[in-house]
């Protein structure tokens, strides 16, 4: 049985991996405006990353015996109104998911469950790729500047991206 102050903490980070999940869904109404297809792609991929991060803690929560509670998911906030502005808190919020996932991690050590610290493992290993992707298109935005002849060859990489069903844990 999962200890009650990790079994909390688990349900705050899945209400978090959804409202990541909402908050790209909001950020693709951006590039769906502009027509860059390849970039509405790429926010595709990520808001199916973001429902199977938050799938993968709802079965775990479940298998190991704890109460899955569902609480509303916060309006997503687009701050900027461009490609740039968009990517920096995409990156901005990435880190902010780190430092969640490092609590939850700090909650199943002092709870001792050692079970929890394994399967949050994937999930600590993710939030590296996640941040380095997001950091190098970053990386490659503000190379390409004002250049549209670039900016419309990134959007063809980024079309090319595809989801593939984690296998978490
Ligand atoms: Fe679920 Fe993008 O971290």
């Amino acid at each position: 049985m999962i200890n009650e102050k990790l079994e909390a903490a688990f349900n705050d980070q899945i209400n978090k991996e959804l409202y990541s999940e909402y908050l790209y869904l909001a950020m693709k109404i951006y590039f769906k405006e502009q027509n860059l297809q390849g970039f509405v792609n790429w926010f595709d991929v990520q808001v199916q990353e973001e429902h199977a991060h938050a799938m993968g803690m709802f079965d775990y929560l479940d298998e190991r015996g704890g109460k899955i509670v569902l609480e509303a998911i916060d309006k997503p906030e687009v701050k900027g109104n461009d490609i740039l502005s968009i990517f920096e808190q995409v990156l901005e919020h990435e880190e902010y998911v780190t430092s969640r996932i490092n609590h939850l991690a700090d909650v199943a050590d002092e709870t001792k469950d050692r079970a929890a610290l394994n399967f949050l493992n994937w999930y600590i290993k993710e939030q590296v790729e996640e941040e380095a992707n997001v950091g190098g298109l970053l990386a490659t935005l503000r190379l390409i500047g004002d250049d549209k002849k670039a900016l419309l060859m990134l959007d063809k990489e980024l079309a090319a991206r595809t989801f593939v069903q984690p296998v978490i844990g």
